[in-house]
This record gives structure tokens, sequence and C-alpha cells, in this order.
């Protein structure tokens, strides 16, 4: 058989789950792991949870909520490994060590950060104004979630992807200094996943304050589904789909054919009530069941805690050898192995470099070395070394856009080889 495919993914414990949490997240995750071949891990992101909730009782609340929904909805706890973030030590630890290889200009470029920052400008308040260390490292915290268990995949909503290609980096950054170790993820947007829209029509948000509650009673949903806006169209109007925040939410609970037949009720005229009855009623078929298992694990959250439990005890069979690797291989050792004639590490190449000179011409020009000390181009001659270093920068900062013009490779070096050299010098 083939190694396993491994998918791992988390939800921050700061909220109480809604709708669109589970047609977007839950719901497909709960269907991958049913898929022969992969393991999944799936996790309770209570450290997250931190960098934007500072009330305890609501991030208890919250972990044991978005725990109650993916076990109702069907998350099968001996078949996957489930799991709360701070039940793994090695988590925080395995953050450290990738703090350390992680540029702070990589960290500069999260988007997350950046929002902030961008915000605070605009206010006129200083850049850095209700921005948390925690809020500044979140990437490296999530990289660690992910490289942890060497996840090939990590299915994540769209905003999501570039902290995927941070761990990537990340993984990447550590594998070169010291071996590899880590598995570069990758991102999984599913396109097909549903993105509910909330009552208003909007996306479903718990700031648009516009959700549908996931496993309230029936009657608030029912209540809910009421309430979504619609036109006004009198009964026996034909009604449109397009833009129906109504239509896209049972879309997204409907097969082919039942949306079809909505449609076809929608071009002769439904009334809006019987139209809501009609999502409700679809709605509430899938749902119903898992109302039920919600509301036992609710009130049963010793049994919840257990679960939890097993599941950190399941993923420490993982993180506790690789944290060993990884503190072996970068040098956090056991003193005693420092014996008279211990192997050495293996010595690392060194990486390229760019030298600046000035020719006999008077012209300053610069040319680039590969770690070997092998010649790869040489610069044309540039008035002023300030023209020389910018052009270096410009270099060094698009690797895969590098524009060689007016730069003589040595021979035998491709363009490729050089973009290979400059990307090993950007800032990370
Ligand atoms: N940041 C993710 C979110 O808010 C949650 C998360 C934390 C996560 N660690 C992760 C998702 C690791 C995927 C993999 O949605």
């Amino acid at each position: 058989m083939n190694a396993p495919v491994r998918y791992l993914t988390g939800i921050t414990t700061s909220g109480t789950p809604h709708l669109g949490n589970y047609v977007g997240a839950m719901r497909p995750t709960v269907q991958a792991s049913r898929k022969p071949g992969t393991e999944n891990f799936y996790f309770l992101a209570d450290y997250h949870a931190l960098i934007k909730c500072d009330e305890p009782a609501r991030i208890q609340r919250s972990t044991l909520e978005i725990a109650c929904c993916w076990l109702a909805a069907g998350l099968d706890p001996d078949h996957v490994t489930f799991y709360r973030q701070s039940d793994i030590p090695e988590i925080p630890e395995l953050t450290w060590l990738l703090t350390c290889v992680t540029g702070k200009g990589l960290l500069n470029r999260a988007h997350a950060y950046k929002a902030q920052v961008d915000k605070n400008t605009a206010a006129g308040v200083d850049v850095d104004s209700d921005v948390t260390a925690g809020l500044f490292m979140y990437p490296v915290l999530m990289a660690a979630d992910i490289l942890m268990f060497k996840a090939h995949f990590v299915p994540v909503g769209r905003d999501q992807v570039q902290h995927i290609e941070m761990a990537r980096d990340m993984a990447a950054s550590f594998n070169h200094l010291y071996g590899e170790h880590l598995v570069l993820p990758a991102a999984q947007v599913d396109d097909a996943v549903a993105l509910l829209p909330g009552l208003d029509g909007r996306k479903m948000s718990k700031s648009y304050d516009n959700v549908i509650a996931l496993f309230g009673p029936r009657e608030q949903m029912r209540k809910q589904i009421f309430s979504i806006v619609t036109d006004s169209r009198a009964p026996g109007e034909p009604k449109e789909t397009e833009g129906s925040a109504l239509f896209q939410i049972f879309q997204a609970f409907a097969s082919a054919e039942e949306t079809a037949a909505l449609r076809q009720a929608f071009a002769d005229g439904i009334a809006w009530a019987d139209a809501k009855q009609r999502v409700f009623d679809r709605i509430d078929a899938e749902i119903a069941p898992m109302r039920e298992r919600y509301q036992h694990f609710i009130t049963h959250p010793a049994e919840v805690e257990a679960i939890l439990q097993a599941g950190a005890a399941k993923a420490r069979e993982r993180s506790r050898p690789l944290m060993a690797e990884l503190r072996a291989a970068v040098g956090l050792r056991n003193l005693s192995t420092q014996a008279a004639g211990a192997p050495a590490d293996k010595p690392r190449a060194a990486p390229p470099s760019f030298k600046q000179y000035r020719e006999t011409d008077g012209k300053f020009y610069f040319k680039l070395l590969d770690g070997q000390g092998r010649l790869l181009l040489v610069s044309a001659g540039f008035e002023s070394p300030r023209e020389a270093g910018q052009r270096v920068a410009a270099l060094k900062a698009a690797p895969d856009a590098a524009d060689l013009a007016g730069l003589a490779l040595a021979a035998g070096v491709a363009p490729d080889d050089v973009r290979a050299a400059l990307r090993e010098l950007t800032p990370a």
C-alpha cells in the first residue's frame, strides 16, 4: 500500500460555530476523513484563540462548542487524530525553532499583521498600535501546527493560503539549515465548498451579525431562516435565483435534483414564505440528527474532555519523536553524546554571494558567486556604487522575476541557475 496522504486543519476556538462554519469547514473535513489512504489531523486551535480573545470563559466555552460540533457532525475520533493544540507541548517548542529560522521580513508581509498596520497608518496612529507579538507570530505558530504532523495538505479557506505558503518557506529554511526533517505542506482550497451567504446576503460571519446558529434550538433555526432577506415580489411572481441568499443556502444542502426543483418553483412564483419553509425543512433534515448528538456532548463535557485527551496521546506519539529529532538536529543535545571523536555535523555549503568592486575604468561592478565560489555572472559598469547596489537589491528582492538584461552570465550558467542562487539570498 502507498504511504498515506496526511491532511491537517484547525479551527480557532474564539467563537460559537454557525451554519457557515459547518458548510465551509466541518462538513468537508468529516467527509474528507472518510477517504481511504488518508490520515487526518483535526484540532482545536486554542493557542491561536489567545491572539484575539482575552476572555478565559469564552475560550473554554468555544473550545467545548467547536469540539461538540465537530463530533456531532460525524467526526470519528477513532479514525482521525482529533486533539486540542494546547495539549501538545511540542507545538510551542517547534514554534521557537521555527521562529529562529524565520525572517522578520517574511512576517512583516503577513496579511493579518499588514491589515492592522494599514489600518493604523490610515488612522494616523503608531503603525504597531494594537499589534501584539502574538499577532505578529501567528504564522509561525500555525506553521508549527502543520509541520509537527508532516501534513501534505492543509484544507483551508482562501484567506489562509498565505499562511500555508509561509509554513512551506519555514520548512524549507529549516531543512536547508539542518537537513531534510520537515515535509513541505500545500494549501488545499476547495472551490466546490460553498461560501455561505448570511441573513443579509453578505458572507455569513460573526462580525456581520448575520449568522444562522448551527445547533441551537430547532425553532431558532426556523426563525433565522425566515429572516433571510428577500425582495418584495409577491406570491405568483417569478423569483430570481441569481443573487438570492435563500437559494444559495439551500444549494449548500441540496442535491442537484432538489436544486433544480427549487429553481423551477422560483420560476413558477413560489411565495417567499413557502420557499423559506422548504429551505428550513431541507436543512433541518440534515441537521436534526446532529443536533441531538450535539445536545448529548454539550451536556457531557467530561466525555468530550476524555476524547480530546485520548486524541492528544495519539498525536503526541508523532510529535514527541519528531521534536526529539529536531532538537538533536539543531544542537539541543544530551552533552554525554559529545564523546571524543563524535562525528561533527556535515559542513554545509556556503550561500551564494554578491561581490561589489571598482574596475580600472572607474566604474562600479558586481558579480555573483555560488556557494563554492564559482562565478555565475558579472554586471556591466555603473556610474556609482549606489546604482550597482540598487540593482543587486532588485535582483534579491524578486528572484523569479529577476531581469537579467545587461548581466553577463558565466560560461555554462543558465538563467535558472542564477534564479536559484538569488532565491537563496532573498530575505526570507
Ligand atoms: N488560522 C486558522 C483560522 O483561523 C486556524 C488554524 C490554526 C489552522 N492553525 C492551523 C488552520 C493550522 C490550518 C492549519 O482559520
